[in-house]
């Protein structure tokens, strides 16, 4: 797991910018997985600048994202379907048809999660996977448990998530209580994985993860098994590291 420290939010999101639009720029029709959560926005913004600034093509390109709430219209102004054109695919060229979000209107969760993940192994993997991470280790909506699913599924958020997420909504009663995520195994079958920290409020996390242990408890720690995961950090997430 290579770490990279860089001093303030606005410099992660450019390094992890500059990742993506080189895994972009060296392969026009890569396939990339994206995260929602507010530790992106930064990045996304500033892929809007290179792609405005005609520096970055995404014609090519096809998105999966990580997850979505369940059940949950595509036009609530929570779900991470609304989110993700808000902050990037309302303002880069990528093609409708290539934007992919698991499905929170479906009427068969499962058929959709199965749907999800074949669709990602046909289209041949994905080459770069970008994570946040929630407070308790999670990624993706892989919250801390004794057994991690590994394809795309139906899950329950924990309660520290639906706390952590209640920002966003009037009260944590109105957080979906269920949602769909790739699972431990679609992640890490990703080519290579950005994982962003940020924020003093994610230094324990970020101080867990390095611990040189894996443990389902902390979903994220198991990316130290995977060969190509680079985890940028602001100061202060790293500040107990
Ligand atoms: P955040 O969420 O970026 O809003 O902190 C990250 C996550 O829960 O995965």
């Amino acid at each position: 797991m290579k770490k990279i420290i860089a001093k303030t939010y606005d410099d992660v999101s450019k390094v992890g910018a500059d990742m993506l639009a080189d895994v972009i720029r060296n392969k026009p029709r890569a396939i990339i997985g994206l995260a929602t959560g507010s530790t992106p926005i930064g990045m996304y913004k500033k892929l809007v600048e290179y792609h405005q600034n005609k520096t970055l093509d995404f014609s090519q390109v096809t998105a999966f994202n990580l997850d979505e709430y369940y059940p949950i219209l595509n036009s609530n102004p929570q779900s991470y379907h609304y989110f993700m054109w808000e902050h990037l695919f309302a303002h880069i060229n990528m093609k409708a048809e290539m934007i992919n979000l698991p499905n929170g209107q479906c009427e068969d969760p499962q058929a959709e999660c199965a749907a999800y993940e074949k669709k990602i192994a046909q289209m041949g993997g994905i080459d770069v996977q970008v994570l946040g991470i929630g407070n308790n280790g999670h990624i993706g909506f892989n919250e801390p448990a004794s057994h991690l699913a590994l394809a795309t599924h139906l899950t329950s958020l924990s309660k520290s998530t639906i706390e952590a997420n209640a920002r966003f909504f009037s009260s944590a009663a109105e957080v979906p209580t269920q949602a769909l995520t790739m699972g431990m195994g679609t992640i890490m079958q990703a080519k290579s994985i950005i994982l962003l920290i940020t924020g003093s409020n994610k230094a324990a996390v970020a101080k867990e993860i390095f611990r040189g242990q894996v443990t389902t408890e902390i979903p994220a720690s198991l990316l130290h098994l995977h060969q190509n995961v680079t985890v940028l950090l602001d100061e202060a997430a790293a500040a107990l590291l």
